[in-house]
């Protein structure tokens, strides 16, 4: 089985971050989202990727590699336009040949182990296998129908859904995906849909194999999402620390420390990701926060955050709460008087004050 992952697309809905960054590189617990698919599927024992690339393609070769890093080979195919997710099938038509293939959005996040469908999808031999999941806002994804345990019908973002029961960006798919895609005419928003060609097989009498999920985050472009795909992962952080920790700080719970970080007079209360080279320094980090490589945390308290790498907070007044910090940025309170501010802010940034 060869594996086939989207990162082509445009990142217009994790903005500000994604101004500046491939949506499917965006970090979470200091780790890109795609990296997480990647190696569910290395641990299911599949190593041929293809791997779909749009606008994005240098950033996105560039941070993966040749797969090599995963005991892997990673082909990159340029898809020239993203036109849809059947359409990125049909660009990754030759490399995919006639064989049976796992497909994954770059963008997705699935806590669930994608071996075991693996291995039941050998066991079967349907057409495709789906993953759903129950969410509240239905309309936002692609839809199920089902009676019982057997999909009937399949329908893109519908008005009115008649289901909560959304497929997951996972799918399982054998070479007869190729012939429904290729009768496929574009849906009303242009797009050749990975959904209407399922929804071809189910028609064309098919097996399709649908199974429900838990623990799945999909980018719905606000901070709250991050933040709880964030807390996804943080839930199950294994505890690391290859840092300097002095005799003044207090590491509780669950926490990772990378290489070269340097840890003096701080609490730091898990579960908390903190990458590499950062310096925490008279600072308290609290629960479900992430904080990338080569930042400097000074007189600075946070908790529920993301803080992107090489940025650094000092003396900041208040508690940072709920917040998402971008790569390279300054936040420094100086405690002079007058008690002015000063900002200078990317596009699409918020800053809220008490
Ligand atoms: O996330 C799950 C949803 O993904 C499903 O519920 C929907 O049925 C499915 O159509 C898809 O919906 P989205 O509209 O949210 O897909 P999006 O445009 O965000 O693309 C998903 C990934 O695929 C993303 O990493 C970008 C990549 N992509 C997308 C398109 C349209 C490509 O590589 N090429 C493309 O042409």
């Amino acid at each position: 089985m060869k594996a086939l992952i989207l990162a082509g697309g445009k990142g217009t809905r994790l903005r500000p971050i994604t101004f500046s960054m491939a949506k499917q590189l965006v970090p979470v617990a200091n780790k890109p989202v795609i990296e997480y698919g990647i190696e569910s599927i290395v641990n299911a024992g599949i190593r041929d990727f293809g791997i779909i690339v749009g606008d994005t393609a240098k950033e996105v070769e560039a941070a993966l590699g040749d797969g090599s890093r995963w005991g892997a080979r990673f082909t990159f195919i340029p898809q020239p336009e993203p036109l849809g997710l059947a359409h990125a099938v049909a660009t990754a038509k030759d490399y995919l040949g006639d064989e049976e293939f796992i497909m994954y959005l770059g963008d997705n996040l699935i806590k669930t182990d994608v071996g075991e469908f693996v291995r039941e999808f050998e066991r079967h031999r349907p057409a495709a296998t789906i993953l759903l999941t129950p969410v509240p806002n239905p309309s936002e994804f692609g839809v199920a129908e089902m009676d019982g345990e057997r999909v009937v019908r399949l329908e893109e973002k519908p008005k009115e859904p008649k289901s909560n029961l959304a497929l997951v960006g996972v799918y399982l798919f054998d070479k007869r995906i190729h012939e429904s895609i290729s009768r496929l005419k574009p849906s009303w928003r242009g797009e050749y849909e990975i959904t209407d060609a399922i929804q071809g097989l189910i028609e064309a009498g098919c097996e399709v194999r649908s199974h429900v999920v838990r623990g799945w985050w999909k980018d719905t472009g606000t901070v709250e999402a991050m933040l709880e795909a964030n807390r996804l992962i943080l839930e199950d952080l294994e505890p690391r620390i290859e840092a300097d920790v002095d005799a003044e700080s207090r590491i509780e719970g669950r926490v990772t420390l990378g290489e070269g970080t340097v840890v003096e007079g701080s609490t730091i209360r898990g579960p908390v990701a903190i990458g590499k080279g950062c310096s925490i320094v008279g600072s308290y980090v609290g629960p479900f926060t992430s904080i990338a490589d080569n930042v400097q945390l000074v007189g600075t308290e946070i908790e529920n955050s993301i803080v992107l790498q090489d940025s650094r907070l000092s003396r900041v007044p208040s508690r940072i709460e709920g917040s998402l910090i971008g790569r390279g940025v300054t936040v420094v309170c100086q405690g002079r008087v007058p008690r002015s501010i000063q900002i200078v802010m990317g596009d699409s940034g918020s800053l809220s004050l008490p």
